[in-house]
């Protein structure tokens, strides 16, 4: 995740030049039905240049939530399962910030969000993450009267089925250790060759510097 973000900086800086998106967070948390701004910052150039503006945020599976032709929004393309949950704040806009409130949060929309820029001058995109966790229903849980023999019931339940899981991948593992005896042993010998090495490596270190206070006992 952390790699794929970083590559896309990479990447999105090399290919635009000078022209950048960036998120202002990369992550956001939410709870249902609460509302949540998302924000992107991009490059400005002069006044002018917002008639050239072309704007497009949307989820992975192409649902668009926001799109901005030449200096104007357009509804049209929005999925309906955003309509009537995003508002964009104009003004920030001008100054290179896209600003997209999305209210009455739903957990399915968590997930990736994208904001992709097009100038004149070029074009790049930057993702973030929304996750929404689901509100606390307490409803579903006061009409039941004794929850706790239930729960046991099923957690005795689940008990013996995790133990026929084990029992049954056990029996496969050990079967197929028999097969591969072979292989696993010439691993298991590169392996060991190679902790030992670096344990080695690594008990070296303190004591060339032994004179220094370790830095991990403070
Ligand atoms: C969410 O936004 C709507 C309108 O955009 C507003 O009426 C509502 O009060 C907001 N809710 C919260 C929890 O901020
Ligand atoms: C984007 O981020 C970089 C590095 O954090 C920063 O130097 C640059 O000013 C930012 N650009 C915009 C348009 O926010
Ligand atoms: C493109 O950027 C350059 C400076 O980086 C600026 O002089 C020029 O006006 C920009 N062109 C447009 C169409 O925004």
């Amino acid at each position: 995740m952390i790699c794929r973000i970083l590559l896309l900086i990479i990447l999105t800086s090399c290919v635009s030049g000078s022209f950048v998106v960036n998120v202002t967070q990369t992550c956001y948390q939410a709870e249902e039905n609460h509302n949540i701004t998302l924000e992107w910052t991009f490059t400005t150039k002069p006044d002018s240049f917002i008639t050239s503006l072309k704007i497009r945020c949307s989820r992975p599976e192409l649902s668009v939530l926001y799109q901005v032709h030449e200096g104007v929004e357009v509804s049209e393309s929005q999925d309906a399962k955003f309509s009537g949950r995003v508002q964009s704040d104009k003004d920030a806009l001008r100054e290179g910030r896209i600003r997209l409130q999305l209210s009455r949060l739903r957990t399915d929309d968590s997930g990736l969000y994208r904001c992709e820029v097009k100038t004149n001058n070029g074009s790049s995109f930057q993702d973030c993450k929304l996750s929404v966790t689901a509100a606390d229903e307490p409803k579903h849980q006061t009409p039941t009267m004794n929850p706790q023999t239930e729960s046991r019931g099923r957690i005795g339940l689940y008990a013996a089925l995790i133990l026929t899981a084990t029992a049954a991948a056990l029996l496969i593992t050990l079967s197929l250790k028999a097969e591969k005896r072979k292989c696993k042993h010439v691993n298991s010998h590169s392996l060991s060759s190679v902790v030992t090495s670096t344990s080695s490596s690594s008990e070296s270190l303190p004591a060339s510097s032994s004179e220094a206070p370790p830095i991990s006992f403070i």
